[in-house]
């Protein structure tokens, strides 16, 4: 799996050396606390984007600044790698000559590197998280992650604030597509994939980045599901569904973290020793370095308002905390603050100590401490040759590759789908056509079908995205309007030369009528009608609503077009699942595409046509109901459950036949560990005795494809309301049409560890009749003390 490596190769952070204790021993308080700040580019950059050498040298004397972030651009178009590096090479310098510092220590520079390199102009961007998420593909996530890696780095940028590991267990919440989706176990294993693939071995690998496992924790469960409302959350829910994919991440070797904008239950997280120090330091044992989110130390003086001013804001988070930077960014109170709380003995110097040999021991791991040779200089001018070279294509093959695996059917009544591209021989996937009738003519429409920038989100090359409906900063980046592919072309790619595809709006992102009398004026004329629907790009706060349906004139306007009785096939274009009431019924067949990148109307387009098989699976529940904002799968079993699409569904063009469950091992005492309960005898499990399962799968046809097969454990009855059920393993396996593939999976007692009625994390597993679940397939088993 993933590259060369074994598991126990990747680095990882871990105790602090001797040489970097003495260098903290050595400085001054200033200097100290100058590598605990992150400032913002914009305090040293002019207007134009140009470098202002004045105000680096300012911050390089006066505050020993240690950090700063976000996207370097001129006008709202971002620099390329070589221009990055530049600008942050002369960044090291002026710091570096000006100081009379102790020890001359470079700053780190960090990059929201959430979907590719997209805060650097012509970088690979990839398929949102929600999109990796719903390939259930680790290999894939981990590639992306390599490629971003090395892009990144190219830049002379070391860190990147990525993988993004909420669970969103509220769907109204506007960051629902920038992590991997609802489940623990999914986020664990993808997560993981990712973490190895920004930061491999990073202690020696130049071509690697520090990753950051954000945002620690419950961030994605705003009760409201407005960005950065409060939640109220018990701690077994925080131990049993959020806590686990960070843990592996931690177990994964992430080198930084960072802490969530929320508060739980009162208390914010960034002045929580609850969750800062005892949780993530004492039990998870997370020895990186840790960064709070976005001004977030100031914020419990002017949001939260459990600080009466700005320096009881700091002196809060820093002794209550382990907090070691904070992202201040666009001012030096944060610095003035804690070097008084130093002077007046509020806190400790011991305390500074500890957060400036995690910084230290970072930047010294990532090769930023060999400053006599200038590393940084020669690896990025090494590494831009490598990402100029030839192999941009076969990066790009890799982000088209994620959208095809992402893209996720949910809906195909009488097989409309393939189309039948009638006279297009050998372009169907697999020889094979489709069963529906030969299609002549494509009416497409639909706001997001002939765009950019819906399919791609957020976090591209700016921060609220590249978008002409909201965002006023440039969109002339030829990192994006030169590449990409819409979905009308994508179409058009696809669709054999002689189908007719015409083009009309109809509507626009808001539901107003922009040509809708057009569209029913023409309808006639045309076989189908593909209708490209969803949201605006956003993220963060200016992604909030109010309603999670699909604004009003969006499902008006489908339903006007049901009228005509022409099949329409749709397209969801969302970062999160809106409600789309009528539109299910209307629609003879439902993609979700999610936000598929740039390259995802290329992706579309196959699937459409049956060059490619979709493979995705729903990383989420998507809820019918426009009240149902708190739908996870994984719900305790007696709650009302109606969702519109469970987490996990998603059709293919192929049939997929599961055969019986098998155990393969036998016990120690070399029999098969039937226990007899009553008339029924059960095989067992226990701490002593896993199971391996198998499971034959066969692809019935008519074309090859992908298959995601999970294995999800339920317990009937249990000292405390029990989940549903619960991912505990999933392969993804290619099946040629008429194949079948024997799928193995581990089954162990500690699976079902929950945290009981003593509150004892994942402390209790209560004795009795377990299932195994693999698709319609049921093992039961006697669960043993
Ligand atoms: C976001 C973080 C991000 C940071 C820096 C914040 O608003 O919550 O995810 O890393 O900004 O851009």
């Amino acid at each position: 799996m993933y590259g060369e490596l074994e598991e126990s190769e990747y680095d990882r952070p871990g105790e602090i050396d001797d040489d970097i204790k003495i260098m903290v021993r050595l400085m001054t308080i200033r200097e100290k606390i100058g590598q605990m700040t992150q400032l913002n580019q914009d305090l040293i950059l002019t207007k134009d984007g140009e470098l202002n050498t004045t105000a680096v040298e300012y911050y390089a004397k006066n505050y020993h600044v240690g950090s700063y972030l976000n996207q370097l651009s001129s006008n709202g178009v971002n620099y390329n790698h070589t221009a990055y590096a530049s600008i942050l090479n002369n960044i090291q310098q002026i710091s570096l000559s000006v100081s009379n510092d102790t020890f001359k220590i470079p700053i780190i520079y960090g990059l929201d590197h959430i979907h590719g390199a997209h805060y650097i102009a012509n970088s690979t961007l990839f398929p949102q998280g929600i999109n990796m998420a719903a390939t259930f593909n680790p290999q894939l996530v981990y590639e992306a992650a390599s490629i971003t890696a090395m892009e990144t780095r190219a830049a002379g940028v070391h860190w990147t604030f990525a993988p993004v590991l909420d669970i969103p267990m509220n769907k109204q919440w506007p960051r629902v597509f920038e992590n991997f989706g609802e489940d623990p176990y999914l986020s664990s294993v993808l997560g993981k994939a990712a973490i190895h693939g920004y930061q491999g071995k990073y202690k020696t690998d130049r071509s690697k980045v520090a990753a950051c496992m954000k945002h620690f924790i419950a961030y994605g469960d705003p009760w409201s599901g407005q960005d950065r409302d409060s939640t109220v959350i018990s701690d077994r829910t925080i131990y049993d569904y959020l806590v686990p994919n960070f843990q592996t991440a931690i177990d994964s070797g992430v080198a930084t973290a960072m802490e969530a904008y929320i508060d739980i239950n009162g208390e914010p997280v960034v002045a929580s020793s609850k969750y800062l120090q005892q949780l993530l330091r004492d039990e998870m044992k997370f020895k990186g370095m840790l960064v709070t989110d976005w001004a977030e130390i100031q914020h419990l003086y002017t949001t939260h308002k459990v600080a009466s001013s700005h320096k009881e804001a700091v002196r809060l988070a820093i002794h209550s905390t382990s907090i070691d930077m904070s992202m201040v960014p666009s001012d030096t109170t944060f610095f003035d603050s804690l070097v008084a709380l130093v002077e007046e003995g509020l806190i400790s110097e011991q305390r500074i100590d500890e957060s400036a040999e995690r910084l230290l021991q970072l930047k010294k791991d990532l090769g930023l401490l060999d400053v006599d040779n200038e590393g940084w200089k020669v690896e990025s001018t090494l590494l831009q040759q490598v990402v100029d070279s030839e192999q941009k294509n076969g990066r790009q093959q890799t982000s088209i590759d994620a959208a095809r695996q992402s893209i996720t059917l949910l809906k195909n009544n009488d097989n409309i789908l393939p189309f039948n591209n009638n006279n297009n021989n050998g372009n169907n996937n697999n020889g094979n056509s489709s069963n529906s009738q030969p299609i002549k003519s494509i009416l497409v429409i639909g706001p997001s079908a002939n765009d950019l920038s819906h399919p791609s989100g957020a976090w591209t090359i700016q921060w609220q995205g590249a978008t002409v409906d909201r965002w006023h900063g440039s969109v002339e980046d030829d990192q994006f309007y030169s590449q990409g592919v819409t979905i009308l072309e994508g179409i058009r790619q696809s669709a054999s030369p002689d189908i007719q595809v015409r083009y009309i709006e109809g509507f626009d992102i808001d539901g107003n009528n922009t040509s809708m009398d057009e569209v029913l004026d023409v309808i006639k004329d045309y076989d189908v009608v593909v209708a490209a629907i969803g949201e605006h790009v956003y993220t963060e706060v200016p992604g909030n609503i109010h309603d999670t349906r699909l604004p009003a004139g969006q499902i008006k306007s489908i339903e006007m077009i049901a009228e005509s009785g022409k099949p329409i096939v749709t397209i969801l274009v969302e970062g999160r699942p809106r409600i789309l009431e009528s539109i299910v019924d209307h629609s003879s067949a439902i993609l979700q595409a999610y936000l598929p990148g740039p390259w995802g109307g290329q992706a579309i387009g196959e699937i459409l046509f049956g060059l490619v098989n979709p493979s995705g699976r729903l990383p989420y529940t998507y809820p019918k109901h426009a009240g149902d904002l708190m739908l996870n799968y994984w719900h305790p079993v007696n709650d009302v459950w109606d969702p519109l699409y469970e987490f996990g569904h998603g059709l293919s063009y192929s049939k997929f036949a599961y055969g019986n469950i098998s155990i393969v091992n036998k016990t120690d005492n070399g029999d098969n560990g039937i226990i007899s309960q009553g008339d029924v005898k059960y095989p067992i499990l226990s701490a002593t005795q896993p199971r391996t399962i198998t499971i034959p799968v066969t692809n019935q046809g008519p074309f090859d494809g992908y298959e995601t097969v999970m294995m999800y454990i339920q317990q009937p009855y249990r000292r405390l309301t029990p989940p549903a059920k619960l991912l505990k393993g999933f392969h993804k396996v290619f099946l040629e049409s008429g194949s079948t593939h024997i799928v193995k999976f581990d089954v162990t007692a500690d699976m079902f560890a929950y945290t009981g009625i003593d509150n004892i994390p994942h402390g209790t597993i209560d004795p009795g009749l377990v299932h195994v679940l693999v698709h319609d397939r049921k093992l039961e088993l006697q669960l043993l003390d």
